[in-house]
């Protein structure tokens, strides 16, 4: 084998870990509520068509991180932010990148379900409308394709006038989800999206996440272990603010490199 050719097969077999682009990279991000720092230094990579979970015990972080990606935290005053988070190598934090269009390219599903009180049709179409889709059968091709996308098309396609209310815990969060895509981003948040759903929904919902990491880069906080391992690629482990290793969900479940990793996910705390 020549130098080169071996070399080739090197970067090859390197690739996998390195080769997805970065959807999100955070660098030495802190985040402070009012006289409390919430998050230290945070470096992370999000990549595309990859599940990212985020995992460690209560108040250590996840949700604010989350929420920091789309700017959403900043909507309380009190929130000051330092370093620097890139989204597809653009400054999110610039003047020259409007919030409104960092919140298209990244949307976010939250814990409890929270459809709009309206009907199905109208959850799924308020983001398209609100973008200035205003064509009858573009919307309706935009409602079914979302709904399709988020797996409760056939559940619900002979109630799309129905309150969404009328709608199970399960479907409700499908429906969130459906609403999310409508507005095609690129990148979706979901904080804890099954905590609230029985073991059918909260299967259906993993079954789709795994689906949708196809088409989208997706990280998703998850106080269940099992979760995280079934469905992530590469897990991020928080802990009082800071992250303290983030690797592939393989290797933090097998043989995490930091003691703290492993006393959580084998149960010592949290
Ligand atoms: N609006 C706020 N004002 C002040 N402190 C806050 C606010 N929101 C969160 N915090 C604090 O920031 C820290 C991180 O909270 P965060 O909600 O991000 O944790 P989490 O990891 O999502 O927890 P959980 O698993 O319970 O959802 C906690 O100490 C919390 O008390
Ligand atoms: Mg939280």
């Amino acid at each position: 084998m020549t130098e080169l050719s071996m070399k080739k097969n090197v970067s090859i077999q390197e690739q996998p870990e390195e080769e997805r682009e970065s959807v999100f990279e955070a660098q030495g991000v802190n985040l402070w509520y009012g006289q409390t720092q919430a998050l230290h230094n945070i470096h992370l990579k999000q990549r595309e068509q990859e599940v990212t979970a985020v995992i460690g015990p209560s108040g250590c972080g996840k949700s604010t991180y989350l929420k920091t990606l789309n700017r959403m935290v900043e909507m309380n005053p009190e929130v000051r932010i330092s370093g620097n988070i890139s989204y597809r190598g653009r400054n999110i934090f610039s003047r020259r990148f409007p919030v409104e269009e960092l919140r298209t390219r990244v949307g976010m599903v939250f814990q409890k379900p929270n459809p709009f009180p309206k009907s199905v049709f109208e959850n799924v179409a308020y983001g398209p409308k609100i973008h200035g889709i205003r064509d009858k059968q573009l919307l309706e091709q935009i409602v079914e394709e979302s709904l399709k996308g988020a797996a409760i098309w056939e559940e619900v396609k002979d109630r799309l006038h129905e309150n969404a209310f009328g709608l199970s815990g399960g479907q409700q969060q499908r429906l969130c989800i459906a609403r999310c895509l409508a507005v095609e981003p690129d990148v979706i948040l979901m904080d804890e999206p099954t905590s609230a759903l029985d073991p059918k929904s909260t299967m259906k919902v993993e079954e789709l996440v795994r689906e949708l990491k196809e088409t989208y880069s997706i990280m998703i906080v998850t106080h269940n272990m099992q979760q995280a391992a079934r469905i992530s690629d590469r897990t991020a482990f928080f802990l009082n603010g800071e992250v303290v290793e983030c690797d592939t969900t393989d290797r933090i479940f097998s043989n995490p490199s930091d003691d703290r990793t492993e006393d959580y996910i084998t149960g010592r705390f949290g």
